[in-house]
């Protein structure tokens, strides 16, 4: 049988990236231009300077995507792009060159929703993967649980009612004065701190839902009333006691999710799943309940175009295409 050949394409953020996969599961290439050191200086990403990069990126990011996988330009069978959730005018360069590759090449345009794609990312790393089972979907605007019943059905069972996990972690890393993006930094702070320094209130929220803005707060005023007095604190134990109330609150309700829907795999996803600690918990306490565990290799874990490809390859499947009117949807959910 003839193999399909997706090209993926995201840019809701600060990566642009394109991909080739064949088929389902078989990355031919995987290229990601992150502008993370352009947006350093500002403390977070800048919108424009984003859509500016992006549409510089984009065309040398495909034409890598295409020859590091050694097929050409015309073999491309669908194109799959990020429509939203993002920032509207970096998904828009991304959204424009899907079109015009579609239109041009004469091949079907797939919309992917980016939250889906990164569960998604989950069937690149762990072949052997297939639904049912839960994703707990942790990025820098989301934190969710999904019952993802099969390929192309889901349930949104919980979400965060303020701040995004990724969010959270963002924000606490810029008060310490710590590099943009501030999770990987809050998770090597945190590897040298004590967890159990400061008690952070957990926030009781009721199902499956999460709350992370009173935890921020409570970060907060602990750094403001310090300075305020001139106490002395360990930005590690603060790093590793904010961490923990995070993923205490993360695991509580996946495991509850877990045992009331009666799902036997737990599957991490978004760029929070990088953090070392999250996936160390998570495995752990999966492994104690029987749970079948499955986490993105790190390159997996952030933005990247082979999980769109990924997840457009299975909507291409039951025929779900994109008109050419498509347009960005910046607050796309679930
Ligand atoms: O999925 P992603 O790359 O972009 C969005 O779709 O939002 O997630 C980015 C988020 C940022 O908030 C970043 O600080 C966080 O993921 N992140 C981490 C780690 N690596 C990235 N958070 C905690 N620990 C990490 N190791
Ligand atoms: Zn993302």
């Amino acid at each position: 049988m003839e193999k399909i050949l997706t090209l993926g394409i995201e840019t809701s953020c600060d990566e642009t990236a394109a991909a080739v996969l064949r088929d389902d599961r078989e990355i031919l290439s995987n290229i990601i231009s992150t502008q993370i050191p352009i947006h350093q200086k500002f403390g977070g990403v800048v919108p424009e300077i984003a859509s500016r990069k992006h549409i510089v990126n984009i065309m040398p990011v495909i034409d890598e995507a295409i020859s590091k996988a050694g097929v050409e330009l015309s073999e491309i069978n669908q194109v799959a792009v990020t429509y939203g959730p993002g920032l509207v005018g970096a998904l828009l360069v991304g959204v424009s060159a899907a079109k015009t590759l579609a239109f041009a090449l004469k091949i079907p345009l797939i919309a992917v929703n980016h939250l889906e794609g990164h569960i998604f990312a989950n069937f690149l790393s762990s072949p052997e993967l297939k639904p049912p089972f839960l994703a707990l979907v942790v990025s820098g605007g989301h934190s969710a649980l999904i019952f993802q019943k099969n390929y192309n059905d889901f349930e949104l069972l919980g979400q965060t009612r303020d701040d995004a996990a990724g969010e959270a972690f963002d924000k606490i890393a810029r008060v310490m004065n710590l590099p943009y993006p501030g999770g990987p930094e809050i998770d090597k702070l945190a590897k040298v701190g004590n967890a159990d320094a400061i008690n952070f209130p957990r926030a009781k929220v009721s199902d499956f839902d999460f709350s992370f803005s009173g935890l921020k707060s409570a970060v907060l005023n602990f750094l403001n009333s310090a300075k305020m007095k001139g106490e002395k604190f360990n930005p590690a134990d603060i790093a590793a006691s904010f961490q923990k109330a995070v993923i205490d609150s993360l695991v509580d309700k996946t495991v509850a999710a877990a045992e009331k829907f009666d799902l036997k795999k737990i599957v991490l996803a978004g760029g929070v799943a990088a953090n070392s600690s999250l996936e160390s918990t998570l495995r752990k306490i999966c492994s104690e309940k029987n749970l079948e565990f499955f986490y993105p290799s790190k390159i997996l874990c952030t933005d990247n175009a082979a999980m769109i490809a990924c997840r457009g390859y299975y909507q291409s499947l039951e025929k779900k295409f994109a008109p050419p009117t498509l347009n960005a949807a910046p607050n796309l959910g679930f």
